[in-house]
């Protein structure tokens, strides 16, 4: 089944969203966290208490340089959670991945806005990649096409990286890399709750309710 993560810092919405979805865990970035005012700590104590059952939390690291992202992955990857550390795929971020895979640590390469960054990354031994879909597609290019060609790569050379598809702005974009068969998605807090919004959904619920109040009042369905 595809893990399914919020990308977001918000404790209220997960909690909301907790409940009718199953929800794998949250995955966040500097600008969700710097946005959100609550440094890391805060955030994964808030959201595991009401996440509950083992989430899995992604976090990025923030040093420059290769040693200081390995160090703060080791850092990371201490914390009492489940942690999967993100890194950019950039050339410093791969060697940095090399390193941390060394350790036994997970990594979820980020920032990724081609096949052939990504794929590198999985070459390196990352766990993840995210994709930027809706970014990708910003800049004229097609994001649901950068992830059909990754997902094509990963499966021509049997790795098992799975691709956490990331950044969108709609559900189209989401239903359009589901439908490829990817392993793992994070969406944000609006895009899930549009996934439920059909504008046809309530006034379908509401004439059920209507039709059944005309015919058996209050009665509930086993009292008719
Ligand atoms: O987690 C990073 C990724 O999801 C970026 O999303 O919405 O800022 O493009 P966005």
């Amino acid at each position: 089944m595809i893990e399914l993560y919020l990308d977001t810092a918000d404790v209220e919405q997960v909690a909301r969203f907790s409940k009718c979805l199953p929800l794998k865990g949250i995955t966040t970035n500097p600008t969700i966290l710097a946005q959100s005012n609550k440094g890391l700590n805060q955030t994964l104590r808030d959201m595991k208490s009401v996440l509950g059952n083992n989430p899995t939390f992604h976090a990025q690291v923030i040093s420059q340089d290769v040693q200081g992202m390995v160090e703060e992955a080791k850092q990371l990857n201490e914390l009492p959670y489940d942690m999967v550390v993100k890194v950019p795929a950039t050339e410093t971020g791969l060697a940095a991945i090399k390193l941390m895979k060394l350790e036994g640590i997970r990594v979820l390469a980020t920032a990724i806005y081609s096949a052939q960054q990504g794929f590198f990354a999985a070459l390196c031994g990352a766990d993840y990649l995210a994709p930027y879909v809706n970014r990708i597609d910003a800049i004229n290019g097609c994001g649901i096409d950068v992830v059909a060609d990754l997902q094509i790569l990963l499966d021509q050379n049997g790795l098992e990286t799975k691709i956490l598809a990331a950044s969108f702005k709609n559900t189209q974009q989401a239903m359009e890399v589901m439908k490829l068969g990817i392993e793992a998605i994070t969406l944000p807090v609006d895009v899930a709750a549009q996934m439920f919004a059909h504008p046809s959904v309530t006034p379908a619920v509401e004439q059920f309710r209507t039709d059944w109040k005309n015919s058996f009042g209050d009665k509930l369905s086993f009292e008719s």
